[in-house]
C-alpha cells in the first residue's frame, strides 16, 4: 500500500508559490514571507544617468501597469496567496543599487561579449533590497527581474512579494540574444518597432536585427539618394528617416538593447529597381521560382560599377548614422539565386565559376564599407558555405539552417548566430502565403502548408539548444542566437501575439540555457507556469502576447494539463487500394484492373509530360528504342551483372552529350546526373525538396529500419541529433580500438588468410611475402573494429575463418542489394538466406542491446564518466530506451562503418601495389614522422600530407557510394541541364527519381585540370596531383556534401590512415598479383560499396627482410 505521505507531499509541493521570474536566473533562493512595496521608497544608485530611466520603468512596472494574478491562482484560491492587507504589514522601504565597475564607450553598442551583463539582487525578510552589478546594463536586467517580485493586490493599491527573502545571481549564458524583424515585407511604424524594444528588455533580449530592405520594399531614407525611399517604400511616407533611426537605437540603448540594420544583398534587393532600374536583374521575373524565393525577385548586378557606386553613396550616408549606436551591420547574402545572371548582359552565366570570383569581390567591398565605418559585418551563411566565399575572421556568420551548419561553420572558425528555422522561425506553419488558381497549382499544393512547416510553438522554439553537439571549442564560437520574424503575413496588428510569448521561450534558452544547474534539460513542467506568469505581465504592459495555456490550466497545478504517455494503441488505417478491393468482387477487379491500369499509366505520363511543358524546360532524352524503356532496362541491368556500371554512364552522356539527361522507366521519369551543380542543389541549396523518399525506405526497411540511412525529415533528423555526438573529435581520436586488432591483422597477412583460431602458430618469418588477399583481410579488421567500437565486442572474424555474425552480415547484404536492383520485381527475389541472417543478426545484437538497457540511467552515466567497456551503444542508450532505435541506428552504422573503409583500404592497397614509387614517397614520411614502431597518434595521422593524398586520391577514383539516387519531395527544379544547351534550369516533378555518380563525376576530364607533369589523367591514381591542386567545391564529394554528409568521416579518415601507417611502418614492398587475374584493369563491382570485383591479391615484404636480401 502506498504511504498516505506521499501525496500529500505533493500536494504541499504544487501549493507552494511559483517561483515565477523569467528568464530563469542562474542562481535563485527565495523565502515565504511577505512584504510590500512602499509607493515612496528609497533608491539610491552611484552609477550612469542611463539608469534613472531605468529605475523609473521598473518602478512604473510594479504600480501603473502591474496585474492581480488570479488566473494563476487556484480558482477561489488567491486569498491563499495573498498577504494579508489588515495585519502585520512589513514594507520594502529601500533600494540600494550599486554599479561596482565603469561603463564604457562598448557598454552601449557592445560587441558579443563585451558587457557584463550580470548581477546579484537581495531583498531581505526586513525590507531591504540591493542590487549589485559590474555594467549598467546588469543594473537594467537586474531591475527588470526585482519588478518580477511584484504582483498588485486585489484589495487596492498595494503592490506585494511573498517570496522574502531573495537572493539572486544571475548572468547569461550567451551574449547575442536577438529577434530579427522583417520591416520590408510590412510596414512597421517607428512605435511598432519600440514597443518590441520594450518588450525584449522586458524578457532580457538584447538585440534587435531590423531587416530593412528587400525586394518588397526599401523604406530606410538615404539622404544623398531620396528617390530610392520614396520610390522603393510602400508608400512614399512609410519611410524610416534618419531622425527615426536615431530614436530607435537611442531608445534601445537605453534599455540594454543594441540595435543593428541589414541591406540584404546582392539577392532580395528588387525594390531598389523602382528607383534604379540599371542595377537590378530579374526584378518581378515570372515565374518567380525561376529567379527567386518569392515574388517580386530582384539582384544586384554582380558585373556592373554602377552598383558599387551606389553602394557606396548609401554605406557613406548610412553607416557614420548608424556607428555610434551600434558595433554591427549586417550585409545579408542569403539565397542569391545563380538564374538571375543570366539575365545580366555583363555576365549571362549561372555557373559557380562564373559568379564566385564575383561575389567574391563583391563581399570585400562591402565588408570593407562596412569595417571602415568601425562597424562589424555580419552575412548570411551562405556567402561562406555555397558560394564558398572567404570572408574575414572578424565576420559574424548567421546560420537559419542551423544545427549541422553551425557545427560546420564553427568547425572552419566562424562565430555564428543561430537562428535554426526548424525552431527559431517565428512566421513557419501559418499556411501558405502564395496565391494559387484552381487547377494544377491549387491541386498540387493543397492543403497549403508553407515551406516550413510546423508552426514553432513555445515548446519547440524552447527545446532549442543552439551548442547541440558541439565541442567545446565550436560551442565557444556561438555567440547566440536570434528569432526570426519575416513579415509576410505579419503586420502591426498580428505582431505581438506573432512574437511573444515565443521569444521569451528563446530568450530563456540564450540567456539561462537549455539546461538547469543539474544538467538536466529545462522542464516544460517547470516554465509553463512561468512563461504564463510572464505572458501576463505583457498583456498588462499593454503587448497583446497569446496566451499559453487556458485558465483551466493556468489556475491549476502544472500537471493538471499534463501528457502522461502510456500505450500506445495501435490504429490501423486502411489504404486506398485495400478499400477498393474490400468493396470489389474478385471477378470485377481481374476484368477491369487491366485496362483501368494501363489507361491510368498513359494518362499520367501525358499529364507530367504536359505539366513540365508548361513549366519550363527538360534535360536530352536518353535514346531509347523500345517501348517502356526497355532497352535501357536491359542495358542498366546488364551493366550490374557484368560489373560495368561506369561504361553504362558513360553510354548514357555520349549517347545524349550532357551531363544531365532523362529517361522513363515503365513510364516513370528518371533524371541522370554528373553535374556538381545539380549535385550540389540535391545535396545542399535545395536539401528540403529532395530526400531518400518512401520508396527507399520501403525497399531498405528489412535490413536498415527507420535509422539515419532510410529516413527523412524529422525521423531523419532525429537519428542525426542522436548519433553524431559519438563521432566528435574526442572519441574519433581514441585509437587504441583500431591498434587492438593490428597485431592479429600481421598474423593473418603473413598466415596468408584469416587464422584458424586466435592462437594460432604463424611463422612470421616464412610468412614473409606470402601471397593474400588483403581485401577479404581488410573486411575482417574492420568489422573487428566496428564491432568493437560499437558493442564492445571483438568477433574475431580475423581468427575465425566462418564467423557467423560475419557470414550473417554478408548474406543479409547479398540479398539486399540484389532486391534493391531487381526494382519492381524485388517480391520474387527469395528471403529465406535473408530472413535467416537477419535473425542471427538480431540475435546477436539484441544481446548488447539488453545488456546496456539493464543498466540504469545512472550507471550508464557513470561508465561514460569512467573509460573502460564504455561504447557507442552505451552512449546511445543514455539517450533512448527504445529497442528498435537502437536495433536499427546499430545496423546502420555497423554497415557504413564497415565496408566504406574496407573497401577505400581494399582499392588502397591495390593501387600502391602497382605504384611503388607512392610506396616509397608513404614510407618515407610515416618513416619521418612515427618512426618505425611507434603507434601514430591522430595529429601524426593529419600531419602527414602524403598519406592524406593517397585517401584522397584513393576516393576520388574510387568513391565508395559510386552511384547513389534521391527523390525528388515536391515539384521543383535543378539548377542544369534543360534546354537546347543544357544550360538553363530545368523542371522536376515531385516523385522523379535523380541518380547522380559521384564517381563519373570525379573522373570528368572536362572539370580538372589538362593533362600536364604535374597532373595526370584522370582514370590514373596520382597521389602527388594533390600537391598542386585542391579540387573545385562540389566536384569531388566521396562523403557527400550538404547536411547528410557522411557523419563517419573523421573516424573512416584516422581508421584508414592509422591502418595504412602501421602496414608501411612494416612493410617496405607489396607486390601486386593483380595483373594475372585483371589484365591491369580494375573490375568495380558497385554494390552497396564500390569494390575491387577480384580481390586484392598481394604480397607484402617486410623491410628488414628485404634488406637482407630475402625478398
Ligand atoms: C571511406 C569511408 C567512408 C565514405 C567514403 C563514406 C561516404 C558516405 C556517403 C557518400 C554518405 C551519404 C550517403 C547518402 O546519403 O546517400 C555517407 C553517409 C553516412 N556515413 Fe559514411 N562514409 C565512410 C565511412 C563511414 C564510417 C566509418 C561511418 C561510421 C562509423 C559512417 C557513417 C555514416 C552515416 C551515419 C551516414 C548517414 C548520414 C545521414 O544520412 O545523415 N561513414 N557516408
Amino acid at each position: 500500500m502506498l504511504s498516505p505521505l506521499l501525496p500529500l507531499s505533493l500536494l504541499l509541493a504544487a501549493l507552494q508559490p511559483v517561483s515565477a521570474i523569467w528568464p530563469a536566473p542562474q542562481n535563485y533562493t527565495k523565502g515565504n514571507s511577505s512584504l510590500f512595496l512602499h509607493q515612496n521608497i528609497e533608491i539610491t544608485y552611484n552609477g550612469a544617468h542611463i539608469v534613472y530611466g531605468g529605475i523609473s520603468r521598473a518602478l512604473a512596472s510594479i504600480f501603473d501597469i502591474n496585474f492581480v494574478p488570479w488566473m494563476l491562482k487556484k480558482r477561489g484560491g488567491l486569498s491563499n496567496f495573498e498577504p494579508n492587507l489588515l495585519k502585520g504589514q512589513k514594507w520594502v522601504r529601500k533600494l540600494e543599487i550599486v554599479q561596482t565597475g565603469k561603463d564604457t564607450s562598448n557598454t552601449f553598442k557592445p560587441l558579443a561579449g563585451q558587457v557584463d551583463e550580470s548581477y546579484n539582487l537581495t531583498l531581505s525578510v526586513d525590507g531591504f533590497a540591493k542590487l549589485t552589478a559590474v555594467s549598467s546594463t546588469g543594473v537594467l536586467r537586474g531591475l527588470e527581474t526585482f519588478t518580477q517580485l511584484f504582483y498588485h493586490h486585489s484589495g487596492g493599491p498595494f503592490w506585494y512579494t511573498p517570496f522574502a527573502p531573495v537572493a539572486i545571481q544571475d548572468a547569461p549564458k550567451f551574449p547575442h540574444r536577438g529577434i530579427l524583424l522583417d520591416v520590408a515585407r510590412s510596414w512597421f511604424a517607428v512605435k511598432d518597432i519600440l514597443r518590441t524594444i520594450d518588450s525584449m528588455a522586458w524578457n532580457k533580449m538584447n538585440i534587435l536585427h531590423v531587416h530593412v530592405t528587400d525586394s518588397q520594399s526599401w523604406p530606410i531614407e538615404i539622404t544623398t539618394m531620396p528617390e530610392v525611399a520614396k520610390k522603393g517604400a510602400y508608400r512614399p511616407d512609410l519611410t524610416y528617416s534618419p531622425k527615426d533611426i536615431e530614436l530607435i537605437q537611442k531608445y534601445a540603448i537605453h534599455r540594454g538593447v543594441e540595435v543593428y540594420f541589414e541591406i540584404d544583398m546582392p539577392g532580395h534587393i528588387g525594390a531598389v529597381a523602382l528607383s534604379h532600374p540599371e542595377l537590378i536583374v530579374a526584378y518581378n521575373e515570372a515565374p518567380y521560382y525561376w529567379w527567386c524565393a518569392e515574388p517580386p525577385c530582384g539582384a544586384f548586378k554582380l558585373n556592373d560599377s554602377r552598383v558599387d557606386d551606389f553602394l557606396g553613396k548609401v554605406f557613406d550616408d548610412l553607416l557614420p548614422r548608424l556607428a555610434p549606436y551600434s558595433a554591427y551591420f549586417h550585409t545579408g547574402g542569403d539565397e542569391l539565386n545563380a538564374n538571375d545572371s543570366m539575365l545580366d548582359p555583363g555576365i549571362r552565366a549561372n555557373s559557380t565559376e562564373v559568379l564566385q570570383p564575383l561575389l567574391q569581390k563583391f563581399i570585400d567591398t562591402q565588408h570593407a564599407r562596412v569595417r571602415k565605418a568601425g562597424l562589424t559585418p555580419i552575412t548570411w551563411e551562405e556567402i561562406p558555405t555555397d558560394w564558398n566565399v572567404t570572408i574575414g575572421k572578424d565576420v559574424v556568420v548567421q546560420s537559419w539552417l542551423g544545427g549541422d551548419s553551425v557545427k560546420t561553420l564553427t568547425g572552419n572558425g566562424h562565430k555564428v548566430i543561430d537562428s535554426n528555422y526548424n525552431f527559431w522561425y517565428l512566421d513557419c506553419g501559418r499556411g501558405q502565403w502564395i496565391t494559387m488558381a484552381n487547377g494544377l497549382a491549387y491541386d498540387t499544393f493543397y492543403p497549403f502548408g508553407d515551406w516550413c512547416d510546423p508552426y514553432k510553438g513555445w515548446r519547440l522554439i524552447y527545446s532549442y539548444d543552439p551548442t547541440a553537439n558541439l565541442t567545446e571549442d565550436e560551442a565557444k564560437l556561438v555567440l547566440g542566437g536570434e528569432v526570426a520574424v519575416w513579415t509576410e503575413t505579419i503586420d502591426p496588428v498580428t505582431l505581438d501575439s506573432i512574437i511573444w510569448p515565443r521569444a521569451s521561450a528563446a530568450g530563456e534558452v540564450l540567456w539561462s540555457g537549455r539546461t538547469d544547474a543539474t544538467g538536466q534539460n529545462r522542464s516544460q513542467l517547470d516554465a509553463t507556469p512561468r512563461l504564463a506568469e510572464m505572458r501576463e505581465r505583457l498583456v498588462a504592459k499593454g503587448i497583446g502576447a497569446s496566451p499559453v495555456q487556458m485558465i483551466f490550466c493556468t489556475q491549476g497545478d502544472p500537471t493538471d494539463c499534463q501528457l502522461v504517455l502510456g500505450r500506445k494503441s495501435d490504429h490501423i488505417k486502411m489504404g486506398l487500394v485495400e478499400q477498393l478491393l474490400e468493396h470489389a468482387s474478385v471477378k470485377t477487379v481481374l476484368l477491369t484492373a487491366p485496362a483501368l491500369l494501363l489507361g491510368l499509366f498513359l494518362c499520367n505520363i501525358a499529364w507530367q509530360d504536359w505539366r513540365i511543358g508548361r513549366m519550363g524546360l527538360r534535360p536530352p532524352k536518353v535514346p531509347n528504342k523500345l517501348p517502356f524503356g526497355l532497352d535501357f532496362i536491359y542495358k542498366n541491368i546488364r551493366g550490374s551483372m557484368t560489373h560495368s556500371e561506369l561504361a553504362f554512364w558513360h553510354w548514357v552522356t555520349s549517347s545524349t552529350k550532357s551531363w544531365t539527361s532523362e529517361t522513363r522507366i515503365v513510364g516513370r521519369r528518371i533524371i541522370l546526373t554528373t553535374d556538381p551543380e545539380n549535385i550540389k542543389a540535391i545535396l545542399a541549396t535545395q536539401f528540403h525538396d529532395y530526400g531518400k523518399g518512401e520508396p527507399f525506405h520501403r525497399e531498405w526497411k528489412g535490413f536498415l529500419g527507420d535509422s539515419i540511412f532510410t529516413t527523412d525529415g524529422e525521423v531523419w533528423h532525429a537519428s542525426r541529433q542522436l548519433i553524431r555526438p559519438q563521432f566528435i573529435r574526442d572519441r574519433v581520436s581514441d585509437l587504441h580500438c583500431f591498434e587492438s586488432h593490428m597485431s592479429v591483422l600481421f598474423r593473418a597477412i603473413a598466415n596468408g588468410g584469416a587464422l584458424n583460431g586466435e592462437d594460432q602458430f604463424v611463422d612470421m618469418e616464412a610468412g614473409n611475402g606470402k601471397p593474400v588477399d588483403i581485401g577479404d583481410l581488410f573486411f575482417r579488421y574492420t568489422l573487428d573494429a566496428a564491432t568493437d567500437f560499437l558493442l564492445g565486442k571483438d568477433i574475431k572474424s580475423l581468427s575465425t575463418p566462418r564467423q557467423e555474425f560475419a557470414e550473417a552480415f554478408g548474406e543479409a547484404q547479398r540479398v539486399q542489394s540484389v532486391a534493391v536492383r531487381a526494382g519492381p520485381l524485388n517480391g520474387f527475389v527469395p528471403r529465406g538466406s535473408f530472413k535467416k541472417s537477419m535473425k542471427v543478426i538480431d540475435e546477436f545484437i539484441n544481446q548488447y542491446i539488453e545488456q546496456a538497457l539493464r543498466l540504469t540511467p545512472a550507471e550508464l552515466e557513470g561508465k561514460a564518466k569512467g573509460d573502460s567497456g564504455y561504447t557507442f551503444l552505451h552512449e546511445l542508450a543514455i539517450f533512448t530506451r527504445d529497442r528498435k532505435v537502437l536495433h536499427d541506428q546499430l545496423i546502420a552504422v555497423l554497415l557504413a562503418g564497415r565496408d566504406t573503409t574496407a573497401s577505400t583500404l581494399s582499392w588502397t592497397i591495390y593501387e600502391l601495389a602497382r605504384h611503388p614509387e607512392a610506396v616509397a614517397k608513404l614510407r618515407a614520411e610515416i618513416l619521418s614522422v612515427v618512426g618505425t614502431d611507434r603507434a601514430p597518434t591522430y595529429e601524426d595521422l593529419k600531419s602527414m600530407k602524403y598519406l592524406q593524398n593517397v585517401m584522397n586520391e584513393t576516393l576520388r577514383i574510387y568513391p565508395v557510394v559510386p552511384f547513389n539516387i534521391r527523390l525528388a519531395l515536391k515539384d521543383t527544379t535543378l539548377p542544369r541541364g534543360g534546354g537546347p544547351n543544357q544550360d538553363q534550369p530545368l523542371v522536376v516533378l515531385k516523385d522523379t527519381s535523380i541518380a547522380y555518380s559521384t564517381l563519373v563525376m570525379q573522373r570528368r576530364k572536362d572539370l580538372y585540370p589538362p593533362v600536364s607533369p604535374t597532373f595526370a589523367d584522370t582514370d590514373v591514381f596520382s597521389p602527388d596531383r594533390w600537391f598542386h591542386w585542391q579540387p573545385k567545391p562540389w566536384q569531388y564529394i566521396p562523403f557527400n556534401g550538404g547536411p547528410r554528409i557522411c557523419i563517419g568521416q573523421q573516424f573512416a579518415l584516422t581508421e584508414m590512415g592509422y591502418v595504412l601507417t602501421r602496414l608501411f611502418q612494416r612493410y617496405e614492398r607489396v607486390e601486386s598479383y593483380m595483373h594475372e587475374i585483371d589484365g591491369g584493369r580494375p573490375n568495380l563491382k558497385a554494390e552497396i560499396v564500390l569494390q575491387p570485383l577480384d580481390g586484392v591479391r598481394v604480397a607484402f615484404w617486410e623491410a628488414t627482410k628485404a634488406k637482407s636480401g630475402n625478398a
